[in-house]
């Protein structure tokens, strides 16, 4: 669909023509790292998601999606996912694609000006930096990504001003849980596809799967001579498995196997914390790590839902919210019925 027809369905109040100079200005050019808001170019290749892309970006062409949500744990590639779709979608958008990382940000009151600022939007000091923002936004049709949204949850009413004062902007949201706003889609990310049972391992088939693809993508990365063959295949696929298919979990596995073979690196899964460190020193300390993608996200819990998960522990595959009663309070088992 091209960005005429969306602009068209949509039926945006007027807006004023805009030069191409103002366009260059404000930095709405996705996939340019020059300006402000550009949207990220991985340095990895991108592993399967064909569906995923096709199926998030026919949601973000429909004239009722305003705000998605992409939720997941940790590594499960909420941030990859929101990128390749920016990238591909911000053609279908006339003012383009914009991406803002907020991590870093732990205050929920300066998400405003981070935004503001990742936009280049000068913010006066009389002035809130929502108010400016909406000065800018109002009348652009634009995709904006917001990137890790879990831990400035008490900002997400600011993204229902954006979005009711601008009505031709739409907003990408990730985040490790959802942000419970009118209007939004919530859109959970699956981990990479696993391959078939143990018993339909041939290897073309296995290769065909995405999490094994990404292992074998991850490992070539540290030894060129690393290929799936019959003798590893079924290690490889039962180490995806092992991981559920997460990619940051298959991730730093691959990059053990400069050191250990397949065989090796299964029988130490065991450990899983242990063995899966030493991340690229380009990311976030939150991803070099398993155990720090997950310390993350405990840090974000309440007392009484940190001692909730810990009593869960006991529960070795999975339990059912009877279950869960049984071992925490009524009150701290709430979240848990009602999805959050
Ligand atoms: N489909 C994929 N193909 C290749 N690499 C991937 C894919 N999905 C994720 N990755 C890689 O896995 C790692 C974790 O992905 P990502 O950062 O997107 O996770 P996330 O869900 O955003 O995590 P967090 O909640 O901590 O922000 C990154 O190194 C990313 O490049
Ligand atoms: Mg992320």
């Amino acid at each position: 669909m091209s960005s005429a027809s969306r602009r068209d369905r949509l039926q945006p109040l007027p807006t004023p023509p805009s030069s191409p100079e103002e366009g260059v200005e404000e930095g709405v050019d996705a996939g340019s790292s020059e300006q402000g808001g550009g949207v990220p170019a991985p340095l990895t290749s991108l592993v399967g998601r064909e569906c995923e892309v096709g199926e998030l970006g026919r949601l973000l062409k429909r004239a009722d999606t305003r705000l998605v949500t992409l939720t997941g744990p940790g590594g499960v590639g909420k941030t990859r996912l929101a990128v390749q779709v920016a990238t591909e979608e911000a053609a279908t958008f006339a003012d383009g694609a914009s991406f803002v990382p907020l991590a870093s940000i732990r205050d929920p009151t300066i998400v405003a000006a981070t935004i503001a600022q990742a936009l280049d939007v000068p913010v006066a000091a009389d002035r809130e930096a929502v108010e400016a923002l909406i000065d800018r936004l109002h009348g652009h049709e634009r995709l904006l990504v917001l990137d890790n949204f879990e831990q400035i949850l008490a900002a997400a009413p600011l993204l229902t001003a954006l979005l009711t004062a601008c009505p031709r902007l739409t907003i990408l949201v990730s985040s490790r849980a959802r942000l419970h706003l009118s209007g939004e889609h919530h859109w959970p990310v699956p981990p990479l596809a696993l391959p078939a049972t143990d018993g339909e391992a041939s290897n073309g088939r296995l290769g065909d799967s995405p999490a094994v693809r990404l292992f074998v993508a991850r490992a070539r990365a540290v030894d060129p001579d690393f290929r799936l063959t019959s003798a590893n295949g079924a290690t490889v696929a039962a180490i995806c498995r092992r991981l559920d298919g997460l990619p940051l979990a298959i991730e730093l596995a691959a990059a053990r196997t400069r050191v250990l073979s397949p065989p090796a690196l299964l029988a130490r899964l065991s450990h899983r914390l242990r063995l899966l460190t030493g991340g690229p020193h380009d990311v976030p300390d939150r991803l070099r790590t398993m155990r720090a993608a997950i310390g993350w996200s405990d840090e974000l819990l309440s007392p009484a839902t940190r001692t909730l998960f810990r009593r869960l522990a006991v529960f070795n595959g999975g339990f059912t919210l009877e279950a869960a009663e049984g071992v925490g309070r009524r009150s701290e088992v709430g979240g848990l019925r009602t999805g959050d």
